[in-house]
């Protein structure tokens, strides 16, 4: 099969200088969306027609199994069609998606293409209370589909049939070519309609078959941002509605957003809130608390994200408790039983099992060994302004509050270091190092007093 995408259209009413189809739905562009569904169905031709910001969307989109047609000139859906007509194989039928219908299921158009076969014109087609906008579809007596009428070209009698035409087709490609060439544009847009071709399939004696959704939303397109805020809910609600099948416990389902792909172990539960992007695995009995935003991360088996955290390319070892307001940065791998508290952040760094760094601390290009607590304001001061250096705090060690370590620097096993120490040289094992002025107290001292006005 060959599938044409058109997404020339310029999306005026988004008010954007984005071409319409990259806006993004669930934070990828909503062309993407669609060129997913079309890879779902395995065609052997995959055509975008591109017009408006051609090179833009050509290059945000550009795959190996991907082409693209130039529409230089949006003259209507069938002009656009005929522009993808020298990359398709006419042995093959050609289904017609649109770049700005982004939530439409492979199951579908799956339906749409087997209703339609070899040799039918199959229409998806969906009932609409309000079908205002749309072409409709027009029967004969005995039920069968004659052709399509635009909204704008449409009589009053015809205005009132709500089986509208949702702009997804198919149909047999050497037919196609031959009625897109007889298509004229004198109609009420002054446009070439892709819908024209149903009236010649009709009077070729073709047959023409509908096929419908099973939602109404699979065919909702975008042309104001109001519709595209719409369609990220139904999307999102779609997500969180798998979510809860799968087992995943969600406090409101209502308020997550999954911007990417999210997989969940058994028993995981995710409070309010919660922005998941990119890639991200929380494993067997996960609890996310409010507010968290975790972007291609793995959270393993029973670790806690209390609220507020923020992660970024890090893994949570098993059993970790993270937050409130943690920040993890990429390259944070922290082990078994890690505890991360408030206003902590971790930049590149491995942080073995059972360690601890539960206030106010910045621990960057570090390797910390296990059962290390790191107090209070601790900051391992890796950049000097010009490059980035190591800290190695091997196993057992204890940092006491307000340290700064400066790299490259190494403490070895079970060294203690003092509250308030600027560590510049290796600490030795098993010893108390720190670096303080000594407290002193001035007996003779007195707090000055206020001077009378004079
Ligand atoms: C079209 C259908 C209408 C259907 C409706 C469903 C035609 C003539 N009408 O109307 O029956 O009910 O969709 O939404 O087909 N495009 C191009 N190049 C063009 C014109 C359009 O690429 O020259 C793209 C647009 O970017 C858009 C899609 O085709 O993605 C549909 O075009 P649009 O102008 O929105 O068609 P409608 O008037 O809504
Ligand atoms: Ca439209």
């Amino acid at each position: 099969m060959n599938i044409v995408i058109l997404a020339a259209g310029k999306g005026k009413r988004m008010h954007s200088d984005l071409p319409k189809v990259l806006h993004p739905l669930a934070g990828r562009p909503l062309l993407a969306h669609v060129i997913d569904t079309a890879r779902s169905l395995s065609p052997s031709r995959l055509v975008v027609v591109v017009g408006h910001g051609a090179q833009q969307v050509r290059t945000a989109v550009a795959a190996d199994d991907v082409a693209f047609a130039e529409q230089t000139e949006q003259l209507g859906t069938g002009h656009a069609v005929m522009q993808a007509l020298p990359l398709l194989d006419p042995a093959q039928p050609t289904l017609v998606l649109y770049g700005d219908v982004p939530l439409t299921t492979p199951a579908a158009l799956a339906g749409l293409v087997a209703a339609a076969g070899a040799e039918r014109f199959g229409i998806l087609t969906v009932e609409m209370s309000d079908p205002t906008g749309y072409g409709r579809i027009v029967r004969d007596a005995a039920g069968s589909i004659v052709r399509i009428v635009e909204q704008k070209d449409a009589s009053e009698a015809e205005r009132a049939i709500g089986e509208i035409n949702t702009g997804i087709i198919v149909c047999p490609t050497g037919h196609l070519q031959r009625w897109l060439a007889t298509l004229g544009n004198d109609n009420a847009q002054g446009e070439y309609y892709l819908t024209d071709t149903v009236a010649r399939a009709a009077a070729d004696g073709v047959e023409i078959v509908s096929a419908q959704p099973a939602a109404l939303w699979e065919t909702l397109g975008v042309n104001s941002k109001v519709q595209l805020a719409e369609l990220e809910r139904i999307h999102q609600r779609n997500l969180a509605q798998r979510l809860l099948e799968a087992g995943v416990t969600l406090l409101d389902p209502a308020r997550i957003d999954v911007r990417g792909e999210l997989s969940c172990g058994r028993d995981v539960v995710i409070d309010v809130g919660c922005v998941f992007e990119g890639r991200v695995h929380l494993g067997d009995g996960v609890q996310v608390g409010a507010h968290c935003v975790i972007r291609d991360s793995v959270v393993d088996a029973g670790a806690r994200l209390q609220p507020f955290c923020h992660l970024e390319g890090a893994h949570v070892g098993p059993a970790g408790r993270i937050g409130p307001y943690a920040r993890l940065r990429p390259g944070a791998e922290l082990g078994e039983d890690v505890h991360i508290g408030n206003f902590v952040e971790v930049k590149n760094s491995r942080i073995a099992a059972h360690s601890k760094a539960n206030h106010l601390a910045y621990v960057g290009d570090a390797t910390v060994g296990s059962r290390v607590n790191i107090g209070a304001g601790t900051i391992t001061c890796n950049y000097d302004g010009v490059n980035k250096h190591r800290t190695v705090i091997e196993d057992d060690v204890f940092i006491g509050s307000d340290t700064q370590l400066v790299a490259p620097v190494t403490i070895r096993r079970g060294a203690t270091i003092g509250a308030g120490t600027t560590l510049t040289k290796e600490a030795p094992a098993d010893k108390l190092t720190l670096s303080r002025a000594k407290q002193m107290t001035l007996d003779a001292w007195q707090r000055p007093v206020k001077l009378p006005k004079p």
